[in-house]
Order: structure tokens, then C-alpha cells, then sequence
């Protein structure tokens, strides 16, 4: 570690150590890469110096672009990641690997003109008043008008989930009826990945399917229908507030657990892969509710878990008496989802409690892959210990998973363009 003015740093730069304002307060985890917004912050807090890392950044800092420095920030910022997993893990030498070379890859991509910081080195807004006493997960989600009362459109998609008589035309007209959701689903079928699985679930499938009711025939009435109902609700959470977590970045975190749930279920032969999938899609919509109606207490969370190195929903269980997968839990059974969906969510950190292993474990797996390789984020910095109870229930080896991350990567390359088209994928 050097000392360093802050006049002196540059962006690219890793922090040695926390940093702290001189009143004491948190300011930034060790193992942040500055960007320029961090580097305006400190100057911004008057701050003598500041410890960072390496010997090569003693004398004059070397650019970004710089294949070493490229290279150690990646591997700090990996260490700091997965700094929780268990060593003796056989997951963990693989996702150590992967996910650094995922973030080079990253920050190789990144490095051009204005560097921008990864998901991960977001630092949460000072706060300066502590927490007021915390309202009850019911009071949070009566808060939140339009979370009351879900979309039309969903309420017509799960009636026909919940009506065994239903057919595959009542699940193309109830999607029918909102033709932005439809024009989602067909893109998100016509994924060639998603093409490609479905022919080895279901054996035929065609090359592309152009209309809602040819796309209820091919994936299935009640698996369109499921994918719909995860689908219809994410306009409701579109506006979580920048300054936590920008929202295509807490999407790409959603979707990569969504996809990695699904090859997941898939390649246990499990029925039902789409609800992995939309559970994985849903699996922290609570923190979204949270972010919005407890942002003190959030604040508070974000801070002690990047300072005392802990996942985020241990945090919020300390200071909020709940975390946000029972926030989460609790909004899907107001919305009566199905009862595996709201499962898969509710117990997704939950998973000691050997009645509840068995779903849950694939969405617990999934958040860890997602989180490890560094898809986006939902707030955590550190990816928490992999549950050994879930892990053995799933009965997979390391090799399976080596095996199944690359298509999870290319899929959710595929599936955040269906979901967000007019950027770049
Ligand atoms: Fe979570
Ligand atoms: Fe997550």
C-alpha cells in the first residue's frame, strides 16, 4: 500500500483501506476502484491522504488501459467479491477464475474515454441521521400505492394459471391484452438460446415464432403464462433512485439469476424451468420496496455490510428485523403467485431450514453465480457463502456448473436485449 494526496489519485486507482470522512463516518470500502465520481467526492471531503494499492502506483499512476493495472484491479476487486466463500468449496477456484476473467474483460471494455466504474465499486450516499425506527414489511408494501394493486393484465394471466381448465388460447388472449408484454415474450422466445433449449426439452422447435398464439403452442400454455406473469410486473419497478443502484445494472443482476435458474432447473430435467426463471427475474424485487420506502435504513445496511464485509441481507436483517427476500416473499403472496414462485423468493438466503432446500436452492445458486461473475447488481458487494445444505441438495458437481456458465452468459446477453431493445446489448 502507498499514501497518496488525494490531488494525486487517479481514476483506475484501488483503495487500499476504508475510507472515512474526518467526522469518522464510512465513506468508501477497501478495494473500490476510483472513478472520476469518487475521485470529485474525496477532493469534495477535503481529505489529507488515502491509502491505495500497489508499488506501481508509487510514482507516476499508469492509464487504465494498462494491461497490469487492468489486470490487478480486476483481481482486487474479484478477492474482495468473493472474499466470503469457503475456500475448501470445489465452486470456489472455478468461480475465482471465471469471474476474473469476466471483470478484465469488463474493464478492458470499459476503458476507453470516461471510465465507468463496475456495479460493484458504487458507494452508497453518505447518510447522516441515523435510521428512524423501522415500519412493519405490511406497512412498507401499503406505502407503495401502485404495489397494492398489480397490473390488469397480471390479474387476467394468473387466473388463467390458477384455472385448471384453462387452455392455450385463454393464455394467448390474456396476454393479448397488453401488446408490449407480448411483443417481450416473442422476443424472449425467439432468443436463439431459448430456441435451442426448448428443442432439447420439448424436441420440436421452430426456428421463429411469429405470433403470441404460435408461441402458446410451442413453449406451453402455462409456461408462456408463467413467463408472462414475471414479465407484466416489471414496469412497476422501474424507477428505483440512481444513486442506489442504476436500473439496468439491478436488471442485469435480475436477469442473470433469471437465466441462470433456468439452466439450472433445466439441466436437473427439473418441470417447470420457466419458473425458475421468474423467480430468478424476482428474487430481489424486495429491494426495491426497500430502496424506495426505507432508504435510511438502507443506507445503513449498504454501509455496514461493504465495512464489515457481510452480505447485504444479513445487514438489513440487523438493522430492519427482515430482509428483503421476505419483503419480497410477502409482496408475491399478497399478488397470489403460485406458491413455488413465492417460495423460490422468500427462502432464496434462507436455506438451513431443510423443508425449504429443494426450490429455493436453485434460485440460491443462481444469485451466487450471478453475483460472483460480477452481472450486474442488486447492492451486495460480497457474494454470500454458498448454503452446503443447498448445494448437496442440487446434487451438482463444480464440472456441471463450468459447464453450464458459459450459455448463462450468452443467454443473458440475448434476454437483457429482448427486455431492454433500445440499448446496447
Ligand atoms: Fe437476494
Ligand atoms: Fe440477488
Amino acid at each position: 500500500m502507498v499514501r497518496r494526496n488525494v490531488s494525486e489519485l487517479r481514476a483506475g486507482m484501488v483503495l487500499a483501506e476504508d475510507v472515512l470522512t474526518p467526522g469518522g463516518r464510512f465513506l468508501m470500502p477497501k478495494g473500490t476502484t476510483l472513478d472520476h465520481g469518487h475521485l470529485k467526492s474525496l477532493l469534495a471531503w477535503n481529505l489529507p491522504d488515502v491509502g491505495v494499492m500497489g508499488e506501481v502506483l508509487a510514482d507516476a499512476p499508469p492509464p487504465v488501459s494498462d494491461e497490469a493495472a487492468v489486470a490487478a484491479a480486476a483481481e482486487a476487486a474479484v478477492a474482495e467479491r468473493l472474499c466470503l466463500l469457503d475456500p475448501e468449496h470445489p465452486l470456489t477456484p472455478l468461480l475465482h477464475r471465471l469471474a476474473l476473467a469476466g471483470e478484465i474483460r469488463r474493464r478492458k471494455a470499459a476503458s476507453g474515454d470516461a471510465p465507468a466504474a463496475p456495479p460493484h465499486d458504487h458507494a452508497p450516499r453518505p447518510v447522516e441521521d441515523a435510521p428512524p425506527p423501522m415500519a412493519s414489511p405490511d406497512m412498507l408494501l401499503r406505502d407503495e400505492p401502485k404495489l397494492v394493486s398489480p397490473p390488469e393484465v397480471y390479474l387476467r394471466i394468473s387466473e388463467v394459471l390458477r384455472d385448471p381448465a384453462s387452455t392455450v388460447e385463454d393464455a394467448a388472449a390474456s396476454i393479448r391484452h397488453d401488446p408490449s408484454l407480448a411483443a417481450k415474450l416473442l422476443r424472449l422466445v425467439n432468443s436463439p438460446f431459448y430456441a435451442r433449449t426448448m428443442r432439447a426439452v420439448r424436441g420440436r422447435f421452430p426456428s421463429k415464432v411469429d405470433s403470441l398464439s404460435r408461441a402458446v403452442v410451442v413453449v406451453g400454455g402455462r409456461q408462456l403464462a408463467t413467463l408472462a406473469l414475471g414479465v407484466s410486473v416489471l414496469p412497476l419497478f422501474q424507477d428505483i433512485p440512481p444513486h442506489w443502484v442504476n436500473m439496468r445494472v439491478f436488471w442485469e443482476h435480475s436477469v442473470g439469476c433469471a437465466v441462470a435458474a433456468q439452466a439450472i432447473a433445466s439441466a436437473l430435467g427439473r418441470e417447470g424451468a420457466e419458473a425458475a426463471f421468474v423467480a430468478g427475474l424476482l428474487h430481489d424485487i424486495g429491494r426495491i420496496v426497500l430502496f424506495k420506502q426505507a432508504s435510511a435504513h438502507m443506507a445503513a445496511a449498504m454501509r455496514r455490510a461493504a465495512a464489515g464485509r457481510e452480505p447485504l441481507y444479513l445487514a438489513e436483517r440487523e438493522l430492519l428485523g427482515f430482509d428483503h427476500a421476505a419483503l419480497g416473499g410477502l409482496l408475491l403472496q399478497k399478488w397470489q403467485f403460485p406458491a413455488n414462485l413465492e417460495k423460490m423468493v422468500r427462502y432464496h438466503h434462507d436455506l438451513d431450514e431443510p423443508l425449504f432446500v429443494e426450490e429455493p436452492a436453485i434460485v440460491h445458486l443462481a444469485d451466487c453465480l450471478a453475483t460472483a461473475m460480477g452481472w450486474g447488481a442488486s447492492g451486495n458487494r460480497h457474494v454470500a457463502r454458498l448454503s452446503p445444505a443447498a448445494w448437496d441438495s442440487l446434487g451438482l458437481g463444480a464440472e456441471d456448473v463450468a459447464r453450464l456458465l458459459p450459455g448463462m452468459e450468452a443467454r443473458l446477453a440475448e434476454t437483457m436485449h429482448s427486455f431492454f431493445p433500445d440499448r446496447q446489448p
